[in-house]
């Protein structure tokens, strides 16, 4: 048995729920849990280096394999020395498999128990994707955390089908694991689908619980559904899984979703979330959503947050940060950036002090009355 390429320690468990505080070992570091991860999509969180990223806490970052695959292609990732090298960050990466993008990004051709067939969302190439194949470039692209190549079908798909899909997903995460060349130097988790019933998220949770994978993803969840019905299907979905493995909640990154999938027994979360509302001037603030170009924000020289100790709000006013989004000044949106990443990091942090403190359903709800959650 060759030694397991990440390390996950169980430190405590809060008392009130679900919550686990932990920490896991890559072979780039070791990051506490609970744990919000940046998106890189294309090998870079958008708009933020990995200077700042370090700087702001970030233990890891996620990122696409079907993205990189298309552009520049994973040999030539490889060939700089894999992803840590060619974006010059050295902390820990995970990359997702390119299942759900080719679901969401892709013009569908045909899935088969072989794979994807489907067309390229840069070009309209005919391309083709199967779990062999996004294995190995995830294997070329070195990240500490691999995912396997699942199916994420709509929520509300017939459950005939959601039970075909899963049944399928599970022998492509097996068809995954033999493919894997280096799981030494990189955790492939298999990933939880199953839609919305009970019985298909344990049919699938089984299955892969049985072929033993270093941790375990929930996918399928933040596709149109309820928060209750994600926050319904955690509460049976995180028991079916080991406890000394990481569970990680796909796609996932509101404040509030966050907070109720830690309480549910959830371990990392990744989303695009916070860049991507920053880039149009959206900003998380201790006191809920701030629209930084609101003619509101036009004399006011207050920081963005208050309560928020980031280089951003030391040092900027309200009224300049909107000014900058006003003359389309790309600097507005690398400290909206900037400061949405770090409001979610800062959060996780909270969070793991509220766990350690056995106050975690307290902090729920001062949380959710001052950013504003309660008054919906
Ligand atoms: N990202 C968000 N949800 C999913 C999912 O269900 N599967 C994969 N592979 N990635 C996701
Ligand atoms: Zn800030």
């Amino acid at each position: 048995m060759t030694e397991p390429a990440v390390k996950y320690h169980l430190k405590k468990k809060e008392k009130h729920t679900g919550a686990r505080l932990g920490t896991l070992e890559t072979p780039h570091g070791t990051f506490p849990t609970p744990m919000f991860m940046p998106v890189g999509t294309q090998a870079t969180v958008k708009a933020i280096s990995p200077r700042e990223l370090k700087e702001m806490g970030a233990g890891i970052i996620l990122s696409n394999t079907y993205h990189l695959w298309l552009r520049p292609g994973e040999e030539l990732v490889a060939e700089a020395g894999g992803l840590h090298h060619f974006m010059n960050w050295d902390q820990g990466i995970l990359t997702d498999s390119g299942g759900f993008q080719v679901f969401s990004l892709a013009q569908m051709r045909d899935i088969t128990e072989k794979g994807v067939h489907f067309k390229s969302h840069l070009d309209g190439r005919n391309l083709f994707l199967s779990p062999e194949k996004a294995i190995a470039v995830e294997n070329a692209l070195g990240a500490d955390i691999i995912m396997s190549f699942d199916e994420c079908p709509p929520f509300f798909e017939s459950y005939d089908y959601i039970k075909k899909s899963v049944e399928r997903t599970s022998r492509w995460a097996e068809r995954g694991l033999k493919a894997h060349k280096h799981p030494d130097r990189q955790a492939l988790f298999g990933i939880v689908q199953g839609g919305g019933h009970k019985d298909l998220r344990e049919l699938s949770a089984k299955a892969l619980v049985s072929l033993d994978f270093p941790g375990y993803s929930i996918g399928g969840l933040s596709v149109g559904e309820s928060k209750a019905e994600m926050n319904h299907v955690l509460d049976f979905t995180t028991p079916l899984l080991p406890e000394n493995k990481p569970r990680y909640l796909m796609g996932v990154g509101s404040p509030d979703a966050l907070i109720d999938g830690v309480i549910r027994g959830v371990d990392m979360f990744d989303c695009v979330l916070p860049t991507r509302i920053a880039r149009n001037g959206t900003c998380m603030t201790s006191h809920g959503r701030v629209v930084i170009k609101n003619a509101v924000y036009a004399h006011d020289f207050n920081p963005l947050d208050d309560n928020c100790d980031c280089y951003v709000c030391q040092n900027y006013t309200r009224a300049y940060l909107r000014h900058l989004f006003k003359a389309q000044e790309t600097l507005g949106l690398r400290l909206a950036s900037y400061h949405n990443l770090y409001f979610l990091l800062h959060l996780m942090k909270q969070i793991r002090q509220a766990i350690a403190d056995d106050n975690l359903l307290d902090f729920r709800e001062q949380f959710f009355e001052e950013y504003g959650y309660n008054k919906q």
